[in-house]
């Protein structure tokens, strides 16, 4: 189906078409560009600009550019506008004005993409559903979704994620969403705030961008729940609470299962009750809240609560596996290699904790983006009250050093500078029936901790 066409892009970019062509999609990366895509010549590490040919020969139906790349036909289906950012920016802004699509816009220090998985896995059984791709949450994936949103969208799933001051406000007047969720607020990304009150301030600019009328959906349960509800006030948008003190989705009980969780919980006067194909009591507080999106975007509770089966969690984000040995062996992994802050960290050991492993073996990695109080918040782990279950812990990178060194002498494994290193050693750290858990920031790799693993499913026994 046809997205855009060269006069209604041309008309939405105040840019120039240089002939009549469609697009049924929107890329910015050549390598994964479907035939019919419009593709955005975005600066990033590269200039776009170099690809617009082999994007061209790849099937693009158009290129949107600021200048006509060397190496491409006089003929080339081009859309050229002053500045390629703006111009999608600008894509955006007219996909969002000419849709009818009820739209929810989810930010927060973690739980953004498992949440929007939520809610996408739960509207896709009432309607139409557009969500945004993996982690797309920045200056270029918000746009980028909302310009690959088809007109005929019911409903829409926008994740909005920042590292800096500043720079959610903006994504949120994009997205312009009926529905405004903040999953909570911790210390992530403190390097570029001052104080996690400030960070909290920059999520609640997500209820800046809703619409008049619009609804904000606060976790009562964070320290700066205040700073939320004043500014949606401050926006007369309607509040709605979720969490285990909050008054209109309250949680009270988390039932761990082997492969997921039942949580029980308040709406108003009724008792409810919904499965939760993960472990972890924070995906029950996630799917809360998108529970209480969806109401609010007009889904029935029943239907959305029917429709939150349908979510499992996304790789790399507290994803659990059985490995079998080759000698018979089994180990239970849990994957949260995906990325690491204090709250997911403690989030994870929880899961780890109560996991029915005969020996709970954690491999933990740097968390980046602290700022100044890093060595603290890492050695901090040692005291998490889950740190009491688990039997051994190995470190990875420089600043789980400070882990390594406060650890009691009985749960410190090994420290290794990095994953590829601590790789070498899981044939030996690893026994019949652990449960183990790989976690640590992006950049740390723990995924080779993970793969490492798998692979000894395919090969290498245990040492009985
Ligand atoms: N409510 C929560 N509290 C604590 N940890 C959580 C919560 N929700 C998810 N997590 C954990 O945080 C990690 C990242 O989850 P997810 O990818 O959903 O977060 P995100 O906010 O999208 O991250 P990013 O900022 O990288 O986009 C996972 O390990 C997950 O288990
Ligand atoms: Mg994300």
């Amino acid at each position: 189906m046809t997205l855009w066409t060269a006069t209604e892009a041309a008309g939405a970019t105040k840019g120039r078409s240089t002939t009549d062509w469609q697009a049924t999609g929107v890329s910015i990366d050549t390598r994964t560009l479907q035939p019919g895509d419009l593709f955005v010549a975005l600066k990033a590490a590269r200039d776009g600009h170099d690809f617009v040919a082999q994007a061209l020969e790849k099937g693009a139906g158009a290129a949107l550019v600021s200048r006509i790349p060397e190496g491409v036909p006089e003929d080339a289906p081009l859309l050229i506008v002053d500045d390629v950012q703006t111009g999608l920016e600008a894509l955006g802004h007219a996909a969002r004005a000419r849709t009818a699509a009820r739209v929810v816009g989810v930010t927060g220090s973690v739980g953004k993409t498992s949440t929007k998985e939520m809610l996408a896995s739960i509207l896709e059984t009432r309607g139409k559903t557009h969500a945004s791709v993996a982690s797309y949450n920045n200056h270029w994936g918000v746009p980028l979704t909302l310009a690959r949103m088809p007109r005929d969208t019911e409903y829409a799933v926008i994740e909005i994620g920042m590292n800096h001051p500043g720079e959610i406000a903006p994504l949120a007047h994009q997205a312009r969403p009926h529905v405004g969720l903040v999953t909570t607020v911790a210390a992530v990304h403190l390097e570029a705030f001052d104080s996690v009150a400030g960070i909290a301030a920059e999520k609640a600019a997500l209820f800046d961008g809703l619409t008049d009328g619009g609804t904000a959906i606060v976790n009562a349960d964070i320290e700066h729940a205040g700073i939320l509800r004043s500014r949606a006030q401050a926006r007369g948008a309607k509040i709605v609470e979720f969490g285990r003190m909050a008054r209109d989705y309250t949680l009270t009980h988390v039932e761990q299962r082997a492969d997921s969780l039942r949580a029980q919980g308040r709406v108003g006067d009724n008792e409810i009750s919904f499965d939760v194909q993960s472990a972890g009591t924070h995906f029950a507080m996630n799917a809360l809240g998108a529970l209480a999106a969806c109401v609010e975007l007009g889904v029935d509770l029943d239907q959305a609560i029917a429709g939150l089966r349908g979510w499992s969690p996304v790789k790399g984000r507290g994803v659990r596996e059985v490995i079998a040995l080759p000698n018979g062996a089994r180990i239970e992994l849990l994957d949260d290699s995906y990325n690491a802050n204090p709250t997911s960290m403690e989030a994870a050991l929880d899961v780890l904790a109560a996991s029915a492993g005969q020996r709970r073996i954690a491999f933990l990695g740097d968390m980046k983006e602290l700022g100044a109080q890093e060595q603290a918040m890492h050695a901090a782990i040692a005291d998490v009250a889950a740190m009491a279950q688990v039997d051994q812990v190995h470190c990875i990178g420089p600043l789980m050093r400070a882990l390594h060194q406060a650890l009691p002498e009985g749960k410190r494994g090994l420290w290794a500078e990095t994953s590829a290193g601590m790789a070498l050693h899981l044939p030996e750290l690893i026994r019949d029936g652990d449960a183990v858990l790989a976690k640590g920031s992006l950049s740390m790799a723990l995924a080779q901790i993970v793969d490492g693993l798998r692979k000894m499913g395919q090969g290498s026994a245990l040492e009985s």
